[in-house]
């Protein structure tokens, strides 16, 4: 159905350190994959704001990505910089994207006001902010990927 290429990006110290504890990317992939998105295996980085920003740069430049899609630390622990890192670089914000996936989110549970996504685009390049748990993942993407929304998005970004 989709050609569009898509990026998963793990930001976990943990997973850092051992790929097998990613939970998330994987399922991701499977989602996206199953909705017909050209989509390789997840990145994983720590929890650095650095590292998360090299990849986006890194992706968006290239021009080979349509959708980035990352996971984890978007919360308040001490370590979850997503948001951080991520915010400067976007060019345009997509404060629908975020408004969809928090109400959604909410009808799930109120823990998604611990959330704090951002979303919007790179260049040519949508980028969305996904919290860390596979359940998250499901919920979140599974509003996304309702509607068409985010096939929409991604016909007029590119
Ligand atoms: N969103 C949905 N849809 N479902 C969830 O279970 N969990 C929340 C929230 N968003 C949750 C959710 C919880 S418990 C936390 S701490 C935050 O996402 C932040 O997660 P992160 O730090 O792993 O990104």
């Amino acid at each position: 159905m989709s050609s569009m290429r898509v990026a998963i990006l793990t930001i976990s110290d943990t997973a850092s350190i051992d790929a097998t504890a990613d939970k998330s990317g994987p399922t991701i992939q499977q989602i996206i994959q199953e909705q017909g998105f050209d989509c390789r295996s997840p990145t994983i980085v720590p929890d650095d704001e650095t590292q998360i920003q090299s990849f986006v740069k890194d992706c968006s430049e290239r021009g080979n990505v349509d959708w980035i899609i990352t996971t984890g630390g978007t919360g308040f622990g001490v370590r979850d910089r997503t948001p951080e890192a991520i915010s400067p670089l976007i060019e345009r914000d997509a404060p629908g994207l975020v408004h969809l996936m928090v109400s959604a989110s909410l009808k799930h549970t109120p823990l998604a006001a611990l959330s704090r996504p951002v979303a919007g685009t790179v260049k040519n390049t949508l980028v969305v902010t996904l919290p860390g748990s596979v359940k998250a993942v499901k919920e979140n993407l599974e509003v996304l990927l309702s509607g068409g929304v985010v096939d929409h998005a991604l016909d007029l970004i590119r």
